[in-house]
């Protein structure tokens, strides 16, 4: 067998309950024998600064190598305010940079948004794919991952509590992982 795809996990929060990093747990637990999910960390980068772009902070560099190293990328992130975190857009900035240096340059992506609230974070997913056009970076359409209600999503130990939320996140994971066969670069 291939060895499994390398998938970036970026979450867009850095609360130590939080919800997106529950789901990209959850999701890494049962993400398919294709499929190796590792959430890479965003909370110890800098604020993104152009000046730097001729010698980055340490940090930033070896978050742009993880990225680089990854075979696709999936985004799991709240909506702050109807648009991205400044966390998640700043590590975007951050491995985009220097200008023709990107480090998302064609990768496959997946994008989900969870939220407590009712709409699932909707205007955070469009807002996020809106940047994933100009990187470059093949979105999976179908199917659409706008996780509401979260709040009633996990039990105490993380763990999923209704069969059906498995269910789609079960879908999701496929999809995503025939997408990537369609659009991501050959195994290197
Ligand atoms: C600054 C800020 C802005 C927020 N704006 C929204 C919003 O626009 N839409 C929404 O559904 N939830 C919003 N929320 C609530 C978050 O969805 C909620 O705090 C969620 O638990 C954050 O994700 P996390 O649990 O992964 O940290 C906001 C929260 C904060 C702190």
């Amino acid at each position: 067998m291939a060895a499994p795809r390398r998938v970036a996990v970026v979450v867009g929060s850095l609360r130590k309950d939080s919800l997106n990093r529950k789901m990209a747990k959850a999701l890494a637990a049962m993400a398919p024998p294709t499929l190796s999910l590792e959430i890479v960390e965003i909370g110890q980068l800098p604020l993104y600064n152009q000046d730097d772009d001729a010698s980055p902070p340490p940090a930033s560099v070896a978050f742009k190598e993880k990225i680089a190293g990854a075979d696709a990328v999936l985004f799991v992130t709240p909506e702050y305010n109807r648009s991205v975190p400044g966390v998640l857009k700043n590590a975007i900035d951050i491995a985009s940079r220097p200008y023709g240096k990107s480090a998302w340059d064609g990768k496959p992506a997946g994008v989900m948004s969870v939220s407590p609230g009712a709409i699932g974070g909707f205007g955070a997913n469009h807002h996020l794919r809106q940047s994933l056009v100009f990187l470059n970076m093949p979105a999976l359409q179908q199917p659409e991952a706008y996780v509401g209600g979260a709040g009633d999503l996990f039990d105490e130990s993380g763990g999923l509590k209704k069969p059906e939320t498995k269910k789609f996140l079960d879908s999701f994971l496929a999809a995503f992982a025939a997408w990537i066969e369609r659009t991501a670069k050959a195994p290197g």
